[in-house]
């Protein structure tokens, strides 16, 4: 066996952990020959319920959890962590867009950016899912400035994934025959749900029309159909995000990254590209081309992500 590794999932207490925590105790992340310490930060008011949590990850008696340590307090949370889960933030309830959650929420991720920077593991890799997740990944990485910033990023695999069933179930083909979709930009109704290396087969006005309003607006149909935001396949996109990142991949995924000045995204922006990663570096696929509608989408994602860092710089003190 080897040696334990330490993995932080805020919010454990929370929809998203309840079923992430289980998934990455049963061995889903790294395999079974990787045994675990699961470090659970909540609020001090929820932590007689992430008590229970724990509760019942001991009683699933799992070979390759070695210890729990639950926690409201961020040091202890924190400390020597390899990965991070920053799932803990409010979801948007109807009538909401997610940059409506930068003032309830940015305050979190410069607190817990702080931590990482000064108590994780100097390799951290980071995955924001709370909302909106690019803005707030963009905040815990520039409160981390000893840490690199390719250790931070926000999670779209959702809404690859998303758009990866619809596309196959338009085309009547299995998921897997389907590759080289993307999400661009951001986490928000305005992502780019980019199918042009993926198929030829379909018509462009149900693109337009029917698949990229779908994806963009899935979150909401789920808030507005289940009454509570995605969870399980919000857990599921959480452990493939950090696992191809650690493990590598074969195919194109969607992933916010900070972005390096590729196909004109100003540098520093977590702004979601198509990758491929190998040995835990994430490199941006690069040389697509940009048409004039695509451009279009890219620019609008840039500029929505520009000005929700300007909300937090407006808003957020001591940032
Ligand atoms: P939830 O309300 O069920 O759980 C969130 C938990 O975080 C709560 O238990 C709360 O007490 C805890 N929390 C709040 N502040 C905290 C802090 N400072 N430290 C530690 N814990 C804290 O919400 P959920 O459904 O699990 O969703 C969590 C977040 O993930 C929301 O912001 C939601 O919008 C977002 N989300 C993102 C994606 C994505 O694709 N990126 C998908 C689904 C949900
Ligand atoms: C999602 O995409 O399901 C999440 O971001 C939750 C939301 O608010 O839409």
């Amino acid at each position: 066996m080897k040696p334990p590794v330490r993995i932080v999932v805020t919010g454990g207490a929370g929809q998203i952990a309840y079923s992430l925590v289980f998934r990455i105790a049963s061995g889903e992340l790294f395999g079974s020959d990787q045994p675990i310490i699961l470090h659970l930060l909540e609020l001090p008011s929820i932590i007689k319920h992430l008590n229970g949590v724990g509760m019942e990850l001991n009683d699933c008696a799992y070979p390759l959890l070695y210890d729990i340590i639950i926690t409201d307090d961020v040091k202890t949370a924190f400390t020597d962590v390899e990965y991070a889960f920053l799932v803990g933030a409010a979801p948007r309830t109807k009538d909401m867009q997610r940059a409506d959650l930068i003032k309830a929420n940015a305050e979190i991720f410069k607190v817990q950016g702080k931590a990482l920077n000064n108590y994780a593991n100097s390799k951290v890799k980071v995955v924001v899912v709370g909302n909106p997740a690019n803005t707030n990944a963009y905040i815990a990485m520039r409160c981390a400035p000893d840490l690199a910033p390719e250790q931070f990023t926000a999670m779209t695999r959702l809404d690859h994934n998303r758009l990866l069933h619809q596309l196959a179930n338009k085309l009547q083909v299995n998921v897997a025959e389907i590759n080289n979709v993307i999400i661009w930009g951001n986490h928000s109704a305005s992502q780019y749900t980019d199918i042009r290396y993926a198929t030829t087969n379909v018509d462009q006005n149900w693109f337009i029309n029917d698949l990229m309003p779908c994806v963009q607006q899935r979150g909401t149909s789920i808030i507005e159909i289940r009454g509570k935001s995605s969870a399980a396949s919000a857990a599921y996109a959480a452990i493939s995000h950090m696992r191809d990142w650690v493990k590598g991949t074969d195919q194109w995924v969607s992933m916010a990254i900070p972005s390096d000045g590729s196909y004109g995204i100003k540098e520093g922006l977590i702004y979601s590209y198509p990758v491929t990663i190998d040995n835990g570096i994430i490199s941006i696929v690069q040389g697509l081309e940009i048409d004039e509608f695509s451009r279009k989408q890219l620019d609008k994602n840039q500029q929505e992500l520009e000005l929700e860092r300007e909300a937090v710089l407006t808003n957020l003190t001591g940032f």
